[in-house]
């Protein structure tokens, strides 16, 4: 299993030099406008989609890189991702991306990838949440599969500790600094109570709560996510989650984090400074965020590609060309 996870992992890693910012300023010039403008009106639909779309690249990209995998469903002989452990009844938006690919398709057809799309409607999430904008660098290829077993062992799981989660991070050339900047992502969206009741009643196996999480905060979980209640209610990642911004440090701060996997990075020693730093210091939070999400866009799987026509599925061959692939 751990020498499957870093075969999968150096997949992951092969360089991505052939990606460019104003990929598709030639070939279609208003893709960018495109997607941010899709993006903003779902966002007036739906307030939690940006945060819900800006979550599709961390489970795209680590999963044998950005390659819009994730979006692929299921085929009778393919178990895509979209049922593995970690994405099950909680990723979600996919609509809003197949709504974007629509609306490119009609000005330039077969030429923006969906990797590419994702990418872009990340950022352009955080962008429209108030938080920071940046240039993204494109000309991502789709995969031609996907992978329910490679995301069910990659994907880490919300009772994750803040070792293991540099130990994964690391894994993708991603830094400490960038896993800490990377998860101030929670400022916006929210969670089941399905990812945190264990810590809210049996945390490590104690039969007790977490003892990071603050009394009064823990009285309102507690309400919030009875024992035995449905795990698919929801609570806010932090305390203004329509809003990107540093709040989620100021709630780690105050034992105030949602999951075990958001607390552990004030209650460890090797991360708390990062988190007190992000507290206090927005802008500094913002650029370090952008170079997280720079580099975690940069993951490439080195396969070969194509630009889907759906983002749900691989364009169709014809025989005489699957032919000659097998
Ligand atoms: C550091 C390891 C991480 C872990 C263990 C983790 C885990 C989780 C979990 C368990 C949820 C709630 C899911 C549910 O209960 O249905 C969640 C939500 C979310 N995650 Fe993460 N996550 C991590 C890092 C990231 C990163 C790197 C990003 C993006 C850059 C991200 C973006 C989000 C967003 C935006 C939401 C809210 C989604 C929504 O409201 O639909 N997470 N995460």
């Amino acid at each position: 299993m751990c020498l499957l996870l870093l075969y999968l992992l150096s997949t992951a890693m092969a360089s991505a030099a052939h990606l460019l910012p104003g990929f598709y300023s030639k070939t279609c010039p208003q893709a960018e406008f495109i997607v941010r403008d899709v993006m903003s009106k779902s966002m007036v639909r739906e307030p939690r989609s940006a945060a819900s779309v800006m979550r599709l690249q961390f489970h795209d990209c680590f999963v044998n890189g950005c390659d819009a995998s994730l979006l692929l469903d299921d085929t009778p002989t393919m178990l895509g991702e979209k049922l593995s452990l970690s994405n099950i009844n909680s990723l979600r938006s996919y609509e809003v991306i197949d709504e974007i690919k629509e609306a490119l398709e009609k000005v330039c057809p077969e030429v923006v990838s969906c990797a590419d799309i994702i990418i872009m409607a990340s950022r352009d999430a955080v962008a429209l949440s108030g938080g920071p904008n940046w240039k993204v660098k494109l000309g991502r290829k789709d995969s031609l599969t996907a992978s329910q077993e490679d995301s069910n062992n990659i994907m880490p799981s919300p009772r994750a500790n803040a070792s293991a989660l540099i130990d994964l991070f690391s894994k993708f050339n991603l830094s400490v600094e960038d896993l800490v900047a990377l998860s101030g992502s929670h400022s916006i969206g929210k969670g089941r109570c399905f990812s945190i009741v264990f810590r809210l009643y049996n945390q490590s196996g104690t039969g007790r709560p977490d003892p990071a999480i603050e009394p009064k905060y823990r009285e309102k979980l507690d309400k919030l996510c009875p024992l035995k209640g449905d795990g698919n209610v929801t609570g806010d990642l932090d305390a203004t989650p329509q809003m990107f911004d540093n709040q989620y440090f100021k709630d780690l701060v105050s034992g105030r984090g949602f999951l075990n996997s958001d607390e552990t990075l004030f209650t460890y020693g090797g991360t708390r400074s990062l988190v007190k730093k992000f507290s206090k210091d927005q802008s500094s939070f913002f650029k370090a965020f952008v170079e997280g999400m720079i580099k975690m866009g940069d993951l490439q799987s080195g396969r070969r590609g194509e630009i889907r026509r759906n983002c749900r599925v691989v364009n169709s061959r014809p025989a005489m060309d699957v032919f000659s692939e097998s």
